[in-house]
């Protein structure tokens, strides 16, 4: 498995992994009028390519392939992680994991969050990260429940 930076060109294929990782993975936490606000079966690729470009996710690749990316921004916030269905549970988001906390000791972050899925709150859980609160978010009028979860650096 290769973890490597964003390059441009990857756009579509992360675009491809969030709709997958949420309508196949997260479909086993929320419903389908939940799951069509998140990831829309429609999208703008040009808004979506330049999200991208602004978060710039670390990307994971196993054979040429891309399976997952996350993102780490500059004040600790992991704004997406998701991996592909087809590669689950095979250590690639553990990987992504392993480069961010790399990546911010690196910078000498004092603290990770994010904003967590109930279906990926297990693995951040598994990360030590800790849920802060639970909330609602509200997307095109509809109620997604998820969790604040933090990490402080140093811990374990
Ligand atoms: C959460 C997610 C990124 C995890 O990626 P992954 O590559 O499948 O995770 P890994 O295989 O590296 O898992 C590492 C460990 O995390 C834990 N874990 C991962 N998924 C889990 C689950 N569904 N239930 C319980 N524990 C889980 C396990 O301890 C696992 O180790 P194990 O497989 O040896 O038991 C992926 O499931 C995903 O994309 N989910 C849907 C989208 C989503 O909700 N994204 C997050 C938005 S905040």
């Amino acid at each position: 498995m290769l973890i490597r930076e964003f390059s441009l060109g990857d756009e579509p294929h992360l675009a491809e992994v969030f709709y997958q990782a949420i309508h196949q993975t997260a479909a086993a936490d929320y419903g389908p009028e939940q799951l069509a606000v998140w990831a829309p079966a429609q999208h703008d690729p040009n808004r979506w390519a330049e999200r991208m470009r602004g978060i710039r996710p670390f990307v994971a690749e196993l054979d040429g392939v891309i399976v997952g990316y996350a993102d780490l921004q500059t004040d600790g916030y992991i704004d997406h992680f998701f991996v592909s269905p087809e590669a689950g549970r095979r250590g690639v988001g553990a990987a992504l994991m392993q480069h961010i906390l790399e990546v911010a000791r690196a910078k000498r972050m004092t603290r990770l969050y994010s904003e967590v899925s109930l279906t990926a709150r297990p693995f951040f859980e598994k990360f030590h990260f800790i849920v802060d609160e639970a909330q609602v978010v509200l997307i095109s009028g509809v109620a997604l429940n998820n969790f604040r979860m933090s990490k402080l650096l140093g811990s374990t």
